[in-house]
């Protein structure tokens, strides 16, 4: 079986655990901290344990590295890292805000560039988003790309939970520039409407976002044709730890990057 085929198959079973539990009262739970730092809910816990079920019955070797569960190791000689974020956008699957997903990815050192395949599940819509590294990116059986074409709104998607004022004040002449500035809660599944076509950049340059809940977007928006670059304007990579926070651009082309990074203050 293909890695892209475990990948997609564990992000179905955690579809299939969790589609009546989003919104309920059921959902939530405090079950201490996760590897990743957040309260663990209980839709988290049960959508990992889905995964997990599965790679255990299947045998893949690997190492997991999860939001809540840290790392697990189900092999002595294991093929690479499964980097999982079994449910990503959790207050909003705890709300019943329809916008969460499944993000799970395939590494095969202990670095992001090192992707070699990726699956998001929209868990409201059981769209499933996924990508091999050379071989495109797609949603469901259909290819998808970063738009291409000028788009009729340009949709600035930035992340801003949390921010501080600092970064806020930064930011406040992309945010003056543009009627279309978006933020949706989810950052994996965010990423893969970006690289469906739906969103034109995406920033978040908080230093909060972890390697989890990255990595299978991140391979999605380069399949799909678009960048993601780190503050710097180098393509992003880092290792796999939990303790890695991350900033990043993703744009569709280097008009709209140039543009974009033009606005934002120094
Ligand atoms: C969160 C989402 C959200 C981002 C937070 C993340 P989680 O992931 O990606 O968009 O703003 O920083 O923690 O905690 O729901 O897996
Ligand atoms: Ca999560």
């Amino acid at each position: 079986m293909q890695v892209i085929e475990v990948l997609r198959e564990a992000s179905k079973q955690v579809y299939q655990s969790v589609k009546n539990l989003a919104g309920t009262e059921d959902a939530a739970g405090d079950f201490g901290r996760g590897a990743g730092g957040d309260i663990s809910r209980r839709i988290d816990i049960v959508a990992e344990k889905a995964v997990l079920d599965y790679l255990k019955k299947i045998n893949f070797q690997c190492v997991v590295l999860g939001e809540e569960c840290g790392r697990v190791e189900l092999s002595d000689n294991p093929k690479g890292f499964v980097i999982m974020d079994a449910i990503d956008g959790s207050a909003n699957a705890v709300r019943g805000i329809p916008f969460f997903c499944c993000s799970l990815a395939f590494a095969t050192d202990n670095k992001l560039s090192s992707v070699t395949d990726g699956v998001v599940t929209d868990l409201h819509s059981g769209d499933m988003y996924w990508a091999t590294k050379g071989k495109g990116a797609f949603m469901n059986e259909k290819r998808i790309y970063v738009q291409k074409s000028p788009p009729i709104y340009k949709i600035i998607g930035v992340n801003v939970s949390g921010s501080s004022p600092e970064l806020i004040k930064k930011l406040q002449p992309v945010f003056k520039s543009s009627n279309h500035t978006r933020h949706l809660g989810a950052n994996a599944l965010e990423l893969a409407m970006f690289a469906r076509g739906l969103i034109d950049v995406y920033i978040d340059l908080r230093e909060k976002i972890r390697v989890t809940d990255m990595a299978a977007g991140y391979l999605l928006v380069n399949e799909a044709g678009g960048f993601v670059l780190d503050p710097d304007l180098k393509p992003l990579d880092s290792d796999l730890g939990f303790e890695t926070k991350l900033s990043f651009i993703a744009a569709t082309n280097k008009k709209i990057l140039d543009e974009i990074v033009s606005q934002i203050k120094k």
